[in-house]
């Protein structure tokens, strides 16, 4: 892993993809943040316990979304979609993630495309040895994402975590570095 992941995250805070640009959020966002961070199905299965006000979502996004490093806005056609927060553990030289998106985008490759452009930035400019990540049981469509970007599911934590009154089970994905790069080699 580099020493100084913090100037790498720090140049890269702008990644583009074909369809998508993962930015620094912005005060302006908040209205979109908001879209997203209210709608009840959403936030089925995250932790988050979501928005009440956009103006909720403007305090989020000044206190904490815009000064954390590596968490990015989705934004397609100058809205912003959704989410991705990649979170640096750098003693063991690997990262985890979280992503969320607007319902109205679901289905349409946009988490599969960003989480691809994140992990480049982690094995590619960050050269970390592995990213990891997890989702619920129920949650189908978010390993779909993780296998798309060649994550392997590892195994599942059968209820690991109560979520929303719900004992939840886990299932856990990871990439290596090696895999990372084996995977590029034959596509
Ligand atoms: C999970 C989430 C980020 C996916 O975003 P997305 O842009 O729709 O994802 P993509 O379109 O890139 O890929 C979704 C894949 O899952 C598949 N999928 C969707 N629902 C599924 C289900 N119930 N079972 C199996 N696969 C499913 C889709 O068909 C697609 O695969 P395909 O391209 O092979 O057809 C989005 O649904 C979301 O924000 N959900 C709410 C927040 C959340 O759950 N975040 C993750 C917490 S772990």
């Amino acid at each position: 892993m580099v020493e100084n992941y913090k100037e790498i995250l720090y140049d890269n805070e702008t990644l583009s993809t074909p369809r998508l640009t993962l930015r620094k959020f912005r005060k302006t966002d908040a209205e979109d943040v908001f879209e997203y961070g209210s709608d009840a199905e959403t936030l089925e299965f995250l932790v988050w316990e979501g928005l009440k006000t956009a103006d909720d979502a403007k305090v989020a996004i000044v206190n904490y979304y815009w000064s954390r490093p590596g968490f990015f806005a989705i934004e397609r056609e100058g809205k912003c979609i959704g989410c991705i927060d990649l979170r640096m553990l750098p003693e063991h030289e690997k990262a985890t993630f979280g992503y969320v998106l607007n319902r109205a985008f679901w289905g349409q490759g946009y988490m599969s495309e960003a989480l691809s452009a994140v992990l480049a930035l982690c094995f590619e400019k960050l050269e970390l040895n592995r990213v990891e990540s997890e989702h619920y049981v129920g949650n189908e469509g978010s390993g779909r994402v993780m296998e798309k970007c060649a994550m392997q599911r590892e195994g599942l934590s059968p209820q690991k975590e109560k979520i929303k009154g719900t004992f939840r089970d886990i299932v856990h994905y990871g990439l290596t570095r090696d895999m990372y790069f084996e995977k590029r080699r034959n596509t």
